[in-house]
């Protein structure tokens, strides 16, 4: 099976392919038709052509179409939930909530086809009247990751559509069947030619050209910070707006009278639901030193439970990580760790599933130091760092100390806590009782200090990326009426 490239409207294969293998037991998913360089340029001329019928299509009329994508992925959420299963690992139920979270996104930014909201406002002059509207930014750059593969595109490409922009989308080479499946459902709503472009390529070459083009206006980009902040750069010199969504290092903070069931529970869930390769995972448990050793080990006993394997198999708890290259990163940082003096409680090695796929084994470090290698950098794995604090002051301060800034849970029962927590933690994301991931499309996702760059997707939010303002004066008094100099008595 090939899957292949997606320009103006038509589907297109390459000198070359490359391929996309099931890191649950390494068989090959698909053949997918390599995009050049030459592709990109195609592909920016297509959009900038479609842009021109796109952005007069009334936003309501472009809404429907939305609805319409959001029917067909409804429709298809079981094919597309195990292709996203095969395609990048992650277990089957969690694929279905990949693919629910882009039905939601795609009835919600359907919905604001009839918002799209801008305002009016009192002016100073008589007869005359102000306004300022949404208008398309133009053509738009959209780089994803593999581990959301239809979720995260689906925050950038529906707010983008609803505006009125055309897109060049370029996803992760790990997910390239599962996006090539995600565009056939825009196709076959109807959505016309050019107005979504697909691209797919191994190494930077593709992407950076789809940086670098003069007529791509936005770039959205969700990855690693090293990789974010080079494409800021390069965009900086022309010009472009860009949103980056990147890494995070988010805590759970547990208090002394948390419920220890559900914190182990929420924990679990946080910490290993995706294998850890969520930006959202929790991989940093901030326990308060009186409730700490029973959080342990309740937390040893149900990790040591857990049960790895393919994704498919709806009994496994946790799948494969993405690639070989992201397990030998994985256990390096857990031998860093075991250097650094910090303690594995379970876990710590590549774990063996029928000798096949990419499996590491949920982990546990107690005794982890503020500041220490696995307390500070994104491991981006099943990796969980315990650090025992003795106040909530204190765990407020270790959780805003990190580079990064995405998302903080609190586990306590005191609603003094709690308020303190939400007031003085500073992420994007704050979860009260509930661990660090499970973002709701209808509200703003993303983080601060080196998690983003000011930005916000989802939500109505999303829409502030993909649209400039416009800011419109009618005069109708039929005279010159200079504003701040002809209403004045001085
Ligand atoms: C991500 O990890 O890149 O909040 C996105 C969550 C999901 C989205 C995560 N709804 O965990």
């Amino acid at each position: 099976m090939e899957f292949q490239n997606y320009i103006n409207g038509r589907w297109v294969s390459g000198r070359n392919t490359f391929q996309t293998i099931n890191p649950a037991n390494e068989e090959l998913v698909a053949d997918i038709a390599q995009a050049e360089v030459s592709d990109v340029d195609a592909a920016v001329r297509a959009a900038q052509e479609a842009f021109k019928s796109w952005r007069l299509i009334p936003a309501p009329l472009r809404g429907e179409m939305l609805f319409k994508v959001g029917d067909i992925l409804k429709q298809r959420k079981e094919e597309l939930s195990q292709l996203l299963t095969r395609d990048m690992g992650k277990v089957i139920a969690e694929a279905r909530g990949d693919v629910q979270e882009a039905i939601d996104m795609a009835y919600f930014m359907g919905g604001e086809g009839r918002r799209l909201l801008g305002y009016t406002a009192p002016v100073e002059m008589p007869n005359k009247f102000g306004m300022a509207v949404r208008d398309p930014a133009g053509v738009v750059g959209l780089i994803t990751p593999w581990n959301f593969p239809i979720a995260v595109p689906s925050w950038k490409i529906f707010p983008a559509l609803v505006a009125g922009n055309t897109i060049i989308w370029k996803p992760s080479p790990e997910t390239p069947a599962i996006s090539a499946a995600f565009v056939k459902v825009f196709e076959e709503a109807g959505l016309p030619a050019g107005v979504f472009n697909l691209i797919m390529a191994p190494g930077a070459d593709v992407a950076k050209a789809l940086v670098n083009h003069p007529d791509v206006r936005v770039l959205s980009f969700t990855g690693s910070t090293s990789t974010g902040r080079s494409i800021a750069e390069a965009a900086a010199r022309l010009n472009k707006k860009v949103s980056l969504e990147m890494g995070g290092k988010n805590a759970i903070i547990v208090m002394d009278d948390a419920n220890i069931e559900l914190v182990t529970d929420a924990t679990l869930w946080a910490s290993f639901g995706t294998s850890g390769q969520r930006c959202t995972a929790a991989s940093r448990l901030i326990v308060q030193n009186g409730i700490a050793g029973k959080v342990k080990e309740s937390l040893v006993e149900r990790t040591r439970k857990l049960k790895l394997g393919d994704g498919l198999d709806p009994k496994i708890d946790v799948g494969p990580v993405i690639n070989k290259v992201a397990l030998e990163r994985i256990h390096n940082y857990v031998q860093i760790g075991q250097k650094e003096g910090a303690r594995a409680l379970v876990g710590a090695s590549v774990a063996d599933v029928g000798g096949k796929g990419f499996f590491y084994a949920p982990t546990l470090f107690d005794g982890v130091k503020p500041g220490s290698t696995l307390e500070a950098e994104e491991i981006f794995g099943p990796v969980l760092s315990i650090i025992e604090v003795k106040s909530l002051e204190e765990a407020i301060e270790v959780n805003n100390r990190s580079q990064y800034g995405l998302s903080t849970s609190i586990f306590t029962q005191d609603v003094n806590r709690a308020f303190t927590a939400m007031r003085d933690i500073y992420t994007g994301l704050v979860y009260i009782n509930h661990g660090t991931t499970g973002a709701e499309i209808q509200f703003p996702f993303g983080g601060v200090r080196g998690t983003g760059n000011g930005h916000r997707e989802a939500g109505q939010a999303a829409l502030e990326v993909f649209t400039e303002w416009k800011s419109i004066y009618v005069d109708y008094s039929g005279k010159l009426q200079r504003a701040q100099i002809d209403n004045r008595e001085e």
